[in-house]
């Protein structure tokens, strides 16, 4: 029955408070039908009455459209007051097929490519039966350690904004009913990646300045860009939960930023309330969520077995569980769920789409414009006139390179480095050798005289290295952040043996490379389905590396949290990198800088930065400045470049970051092509907050430059006024 023009209103009055409550609960879709996918949390039982499973409100992690076809048909037979259920899972980067990781897509500097693959991933998963995606993850991050740094665009709050508001247009369109279209839940607010330590889950403790300056802003650009739902994050911030913490909700969320969507918590989150202690019992963590604007509860029991009576007993007015009830049948309805429960849900088209020649074609595009060439002396592109190419380590053969959080994609659908090569190469010998495990805890070096073997029989050799898929993501922190297991010194045996050797790396965070001595490193994180291919693409030159790194890669783990955007210190180190310099804020035996900086990443080609020009030394609120940078391509292959343009506040109230990023934006250019870029500086872009925590910004001079952090090819000055 389609009930486009339901009246919501009439409806919530008409169901009893049980009904109403059952609304503003999610469970796994275990629940609900036999084949569910990874559960994760404690996924407990309680002992739910048919009543209350016949009107629940949403489910999470269903396995595909059959399915949800299946439980929508079998709730629309047994919910008393039709309401259909709305379907939610975590389509991160990709439903079946998978590109790569969002810290590799932002390297990509290419908000373009996140809306062609967001698009890719909500055409696939609406067909798949989704109608709530929890993406985009806009976590702001500065800890290598931290194992969810994969699923963030790294450190800069600028270009965790634009990707995050990209991806909500991506997923939701202009019309939610759109049957192509999800529904997005910006996560996890507020400063989940703050974790102290990087250790996943821990206490945040921020000063309000600094969240406002580089945490907040990415969960607020999403909210602008009409994010329908918000997931509070499971750390405490600054004593108090997210859930519970009625200053990001109720002060920020809803009164600053007049955000009227649907709040959703995070997996057991309020029952976690009661684990982190500030709520003595269920009943008590059940108040304080719901008190302070959590609508649904994912995955406990809180709503279940304590708001009825909470309401019952005057505790809470009715009147509020009426309006959450509201805002989640509100989105049910905007997402067209009365017209159409199914809404695009097809098991035919689902299938189509999945990892379709057009899909894996953006995918591996995707990857190849993702990859990173942290080093090259020499090495790469190798020819395609190679004769026997060894290909070592664990990651040569192996097909678990699509990262955690890869919904419904499948390891035995990606295709491996070495079957990249051979599809390459048609007419080279291929060798492989395994080297050794990437366990942590796992010293074997039995494979290591079959690797050296391999590498000197070869004209060259691409070794494979990096860390297990399950070493990054949700729980997954790591405290020493190098190469894991024996791969190190695997890597020394084989450039002993071959030094015309490039290593390809997978990974989901920033490494301490600082040991290895390969001539060339060619970082792929883990690029998805298609990562095989679009390595080989990388290394024989049909395609041109051109990502950027967006998380500084440190000399050692020690210097973690480290970000190029830090305010300065009264003491800065003036010495040479590897000089200790007494009295100064800088360590013993390690420089202050990143191995490798936030925006480094080479090419195959060489750009020459001709000029930098700026429309005048002074600018004001009424007059922005104009500033045009000209690059020229000066080498023999045509490539990308990102254009960067980072400024410093010299002076002002509070003490600056030493550089931040202002701009960017990313040209092709052919052997011998030249372009200028123009950004215009407004007044605006200069503002930080004050002691106050006001948003203003000072008059005085600033420093702008074009390179990457830490490295300026072209500076200048000018003067707000
Ligand atoms: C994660 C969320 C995710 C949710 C649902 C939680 O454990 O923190 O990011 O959306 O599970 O799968």
């Amino acid at each position: 029955m389609a009930r486009k023009n339901v009246n919501l209103k009439k409806l919530i009055s008409q169901m009893t408070l049980e009904q109403k409550v059952s609304q503003l609960i999610q469970l796994n879709a275990m629940n609900f039908a036999k084949s569910a996918t990874e559960i994760t949390g404690p996924a407990q039982q309680w002992g739910l009455s048919d009543e209350w499973l016949n009107t629940m409100g949403s489910t999470l992690n269903f396995a595909d459209a059959e399915e949800m076809i299946k439980i929508q048909k079998n709730h629309m037979e047994k919910d008393p007051n039709g309401i259909p259920m709305m379907f939610m899972m975590d389509v991160i980067h990709g439903y079946r097929t998978i590109y790569p990781i969002p810290l590799g897509l932002a390297a990509s500097f290419d908000p373009e490519l996140v809306y062609e693959c967001t698009r890719m991933a909500a055409k696939e998963a609406a067909a798949g039966g989704v109608n709530v995606t929890f993406t985009p993850m806009v976590d702001y991050v500065r800890d290598a350690r931290w194992g969810r740094v994969l699923e963030t665009a790294g450190e800069d709050p600028y270009l965790t904004s634009v990707i995050g508001a990209t991806q909500v247009r991506a997923f939701q369109g202009d019309d939610l009913s759109d049957k192509e279209n999800l529904a997005a839940c910006v996560k996890h607010y507020a400063a989940y990646g703050g974790a102290e330590a990087g250790r996943d889950y821990n206490t945040v403790e921020l000063s309000e300045r600094i969240l406002r300056e580089y945490y907040l802003p990415s969960y607020k650009a999403c909210i602008d860009a009409g994010v329908k739902m918000i997931m509070p994050s499971f750390n405490s911030l600054n004593g108090v939960p997210s859930a519970a913490n009625s200053w990001l909700m109720k002060q920020v969320l809803k009164k600053e930023w007049k955000f009227r969507g649907t709040v959703i918590t995070d997996y057991n989150a309020i029952g976690e309330l009661k684990t982190h202690g500030i709520a003595e019992n269920m009943r008590e963590a059940a108040k304080m969520a719901f008190e302070n604007g959590c609508d649904i509860e994912m995955m406990s029991n809180g709503y279940h077995d304590h708001l009825c009576e909470l309401v019952r007993d005057g505790t809470i007015d009715e009147k509020k569980v009426d309006e959450a009830v509201m805002r989640v049948l509100k989105l049910k309805k905007e997402l067209g769920l009365f017209d159409d429960p199914y809404r695009g849900a097809s098991p035919e088209r689902e299938k189509a789409l999945a990892l379709c020649p057009e899909h894996r074609a953006i995918a591996r595009r995707a990857a190849n414009e993702s990859a990173v060439l942290l080093k090259n002396e020499g090495v790469l592109p190798f020819s395609k006139d190679l004769k026997k190419v060894a290909v070592i380590g664990h990651f040569a053969e192996c097909n678990e390179i699509k990262g955690f959080w890869s919904c419904h994609g499948k390891d035995s659908e990606c295709v491996t480095v070495a079957d990249g090569i051979r599809a390459k190469l048609p007419g080279a010998e291929i060798i492989t050798a395994y080297g050794c495990s990437p366990l942590w805890n796992d010293k074997n070096t039995d494979g290591f005289s079959e690797a050296v073997a391999a590498a000197k029989e070869a004209d060259a050799v691409v070794l494979c290295l990096g860390e297990p898929q399950t070493y990054s993501g949700e729980g997954n922190s790591r405290a020493d952040i190098r190469l894991p297991g024996m791969q190190e010194e695997l890597a020394r045996a084989v450039v002993a043996a071959n030094p015309n050797c490039a290593l390809v790396l997978f990974n989901g965070r920033p490494l301490v490379l600082t040991d290895i001595n390969c001539p060339a490193i060619l970082d792929m994180w883990f690029p998805g389905s298609e990562g095989g291919n679009s390595a080989a693409d990388l290394l024989f030159g049909d395609a041109v590396p051109c990502g950027k790194i967006t998380m500084s890669f440190p000399k050692a783990v020690g210097q973690c949290p480290i970000y190029y955007n830090h305010p300065s210190t009264g003491r800065p180190k003036w010495t040479a990198e590897d000089v200790h310099q007494a009295y100064a804020s800088n360590y013993i035996g390690c420089g202050n800088l990143p191995l490798y900086s936030f925006g480094h990443g080479l090419s195959y080609t060489k750009f020459e930065y001709e000029s930098m020009e700026l429309s005048d030394t002074k600018m004001s609120a009424e007059k922005p400045l104009t500033v045009k940078i000209t690059v020229k391509n000066v080498g023999n292959y045509a490539a990308k470049e990102t254009v960067q343009l980072y400024f410093r506040d010299i002076y002002a109230s509070t003490v600056r970051p030493v550089q931040q990023l202002a701009a960017f934006e990313k040209i092709a250019l052919a052997p011998g092509e030249k372009k200028t870029v123009t950004f215009t500086v407004t007044e605006e872009m200069l503002r930080f907050y004050n002691a106050e925590c006001k948003h203003v910004s000072e008059a005085g001079e600033f420093v702008i430059f074009t390179g990457y952090a830490d490295h300026r090819y072209k500076e200048a000055r000018f003067f707000l006024k």
